[in-house]
């Protein structure tokens, strides 16, 4: 069966799937972005993520070019054509196809919409979640607004190549002040001594995951506390336990940073627990 891709209104062969190379995602990365976890066959957290596209887009000042239920349609589509049963949907706009030129193209020109979806390794993901994963620290180094989920990653990718030539999963980033923002694609949380889970609070400075908000749902539900504040390297190395969190991570245990155990090496209890309470919570659509 081959893969099947939307692009601009059309399915057609992953394989075949195009836009020009005037599309200002291209030239400029001027461009915004969504996965959403599909487990069971279901959409987890679908509003969520398209009320944050539909942020993003308002922030960059891009025009969406179908409206929700649109959208919804074709992510089922992609579900439904490409069969994914455990996997992601990767949605992105751009600001259109235009010859090259900073400032945006002329009003009126259409923005392009790509999406695809694809089946990922369920039982690969809990294996690694058995294990944990090892993490390093790197100076984040993005621009102030990475609160918009925009495709402009240069500095995230980086990192998550340095972090696997590290031989590590994930790379935290650090800020100015020596504090952790978050991860190169997932969002960062510790648990202190107390069993308090501590995670950055969703400023301007780190993206506000979906997963993020739904795992504050579980934590209360479990009567856990949270503090949404910033901690450092030296804090997060004392930890008991830490994890990161992302459609495509859910909860996953951190076992190592820097070289330096986290808690006794192992993926610690409170992670577990919240990676197996998650898919209780998290609203999931047909
Ligand atoms: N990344 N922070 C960053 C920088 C991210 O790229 C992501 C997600 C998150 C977690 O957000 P959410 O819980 O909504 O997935 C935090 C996606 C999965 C990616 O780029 O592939």
């Amino acid at each position: 069966m081959s893969r099947i891709a939307y692009v601009n209104g059309r399915y057609v062969r992953h394989a075949d799937a195009a836009v020009s190379i005037d599309d200002r995602a291209f030239l400029f990365a001027d461009g915004i972005y969504e996965v959403i976890e599909i487990f069971g066959g279901r959409l987890i957290d679908e509003a969520g993520h398209l009320e944050r596209l539909v942020r993003s887009a308002r922030e960059l000042r891009l025009a969406l070019p179908v409206g929700d239920g649109a959208l919804r349609v074709i992510i089922r589509e992609l579900v439904a054509r490409n069969r994914v049963a455990s996997g992601h949907v990767y949605l992105q706009v751009t600001r259109g196809s235009a010859r090259r030129d900073h400032a945006f193209p002329k009003p009126g020109t259409p923005s392009t919409l790509v999406a695809f979806a694809h089946s990922a390794d369920h039982e690969a993901a809990e294996a690694r979640a058995r294990k944990g994963i090892k993490v390093i620290s790197l100076p984040d180094i993005r621009w102030k607004r990475p609160d918009i989920k925009s495709t402009s990653l240069l500095p995230n990718v980086l990192a998550k190549q340095q972090a696997k030539e590290a031989g590590a999963y994930e790379a935290w980033l650090v800020d100015d002040q020596g504090f952790v923002t978050e991860g190169s694609s997932s969002n960062a949380w510790i648990v202190d001594s107390r069993g308090v889970l501590i995670t950055r609070r969703a400023d301007s400075s780190i993206l506000r995951g979906i997963t993020r908000m739904r795992l504050f749902e579980v934590v209360k539900a479990g009567n856990g506390a949270i503090e949404e504040r910033a901690f450092t390297l030296a804090e997060a190395k004392a930890a008991r336990e830490a994890f990161i969190t992302g459609a495509t991570t859910l909860v996953m245990p951190v076992v190592a940073l820097d070289g330096e155990k986290i808690g006794d090496g192992a993926p610690g209890p409170i992670s577990l627990a919240l990676r197996k309470a998650f898919h209780d919570f998290a609203p999931a659509s047909y």
